[in-house]
């Protein structure tokens, strides 16, 4: 989370304030849903992530409950009309999506980079798309395996009719998206947008409307998008500590640029500083092919790996947490979202810099 989102959580943590700094008395927390502060509040997180995200107005923006996990049985629930779906798999989140689509169509395996240990993405030449998928699924960062989409696949190119449905939930709002490629997007709030428990859905309309006789109301796209993302009570919170994210994300600026397209270009300052130093070093390495390297999640690896305990240690001791890599993966894995300063991934390297030289 950015410091200044916290700060000014914390502020007014027990009585909100509108945007003229008239004070509501009380907590956002205490708040109805359907009262004119928290409308208030709602509107302005809605209007703020369509402009940040240049979202086309035949996309609605959803906010649901759920997160990322529960989407992959919503998605199928609402788009896949009992019937075949592609899924491309890349790496642990979307396996679970390939696994999970399972209870309620017929996933059929696209493309996989298990082959190479999900460190390459597939071609996209080598798809094997079928012919009558109602979608095709892909992860576009995949968190625990550091491998990011730098593009999205053209779908109509190759000749493939069925939206794309996109998990982007751990670089959300980290680089624009190309929605000409897009059906549905979503993404849970705990990376790059706020605390958990509010789910980003952005759909393009023609696909509301054709949800499983199953699904649940609260979790039908149409019913959800028909009521404002108000069907059932939002996670009124989360929502609110997204809308603050979204306003910094607003002032940030670099040069010319602001908003995403400045922060895109922090990210990829902050990503090069990372991997250059990991290909400079033959203490550390990172194992994922270039051209797929996400500028979020670092996975990094030390050559003795029973010095790892060491290095986690002393990382805490230098006041630079949550290092351990994901335990399918092993390693460190330094996860650099939207909010991490070039400061802090600088520290990181001065960090292993020093822990290098300390184990001549
Ligand atoms: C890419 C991706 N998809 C899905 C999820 C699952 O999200 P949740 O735990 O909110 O269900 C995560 C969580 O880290 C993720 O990184």
């Amino acid at each position: 989370m950015p410091l200044e989102v916290l700060q000014q959580a914390a502020a007014e943590m027990t009585n909100w304030h509108d945007a003229q700094g008239r004070p509501s008395g009380m907590s956002v927390m205490e708040m109805s849903h359907r009262g004119k502060e928290f409308i208030s509040i709602y509107e302005q997180a809605e209007a703020d992530v369509r402009e940040l995200l240049a979202v086309p107005a035949h996309f609605k923006i959803l906010f649901m409950q759920g997160g990322g996990l529960a989407e992959n049985a919503i998605v199928p629930l609402n788009l896949s009309r009992g019937e075949t779906v592609d899924v491309v798999v890349t790496g642990s989140w979307s396996e679970k999506s390939y696994k999970e689509a399972s209870k309620y169509c017929t996933p059929h395996l696209a493309a996989t980079g298990a082959d190479t240990h999900f460190t390459t993405l597939p071609a996209t030449a080598q798809w094997q798309l079928s012919k009558s998928a109602q979608y095709v699924h892909i992860c576009t960062n995949e968190t625990i395996h550091g491998v990011e989409f730098h593009s999205l696949p053209d779908l109509q190119a190759l000749g493939c009719d069925a939206p794309l449905v996109i998990d982007f939930s751990s670089h959300v709002l980290s680089r624009s998206v190309d929605w000409s490629k897009v059906g549905l997007a979503f993404g849970g709030a705990q990376k790059n947008i706020g605390p958990a428990g509010v789910t980003l859905v952005i759909v393009r309309e023609d696909l509301l409307g054709h949800a499983l006789k199953i699904c649940p109301s609260a979790f039908n796209y149409k019913t959800v998008a028909d009521n404002g993302s108000m069907y059932n009570t939002p996670p009124t919170y989360s929502i609110y500590m997204a809308g603050l994210t979204f306003q910094w994300l607003k002032r940030q600026k670099a040069g010319e640029l602001c908003g995403v397209a400045a922060m895109e270009q922090q990210n990829i300052a902050k990503a090069k500083l990372l991997y250059d130093f990991l290909d400079n070093s033959s203490f550390y390495s990172n194992k994922v092919a270039h051209d797929c390297r996400s500028r979020m999640n670092v996975p990094f690896f030390l050559a003795d790996e029973s010095r790892n305990d060491a290095f986690l240690t002393g990382a805490k001791a230098a006041g630079l947490l949550q290092l351990k890599g994901h335990k399918s993966v092993g390693g460190m894995r330094a996860s650099i979202y939207n909010a991490m300063p070039i400061e802090g991934v600088q520290a990181l390297v001065t960090y292993m810099q020093a822990f290098e030289k300390s184990q001549a």
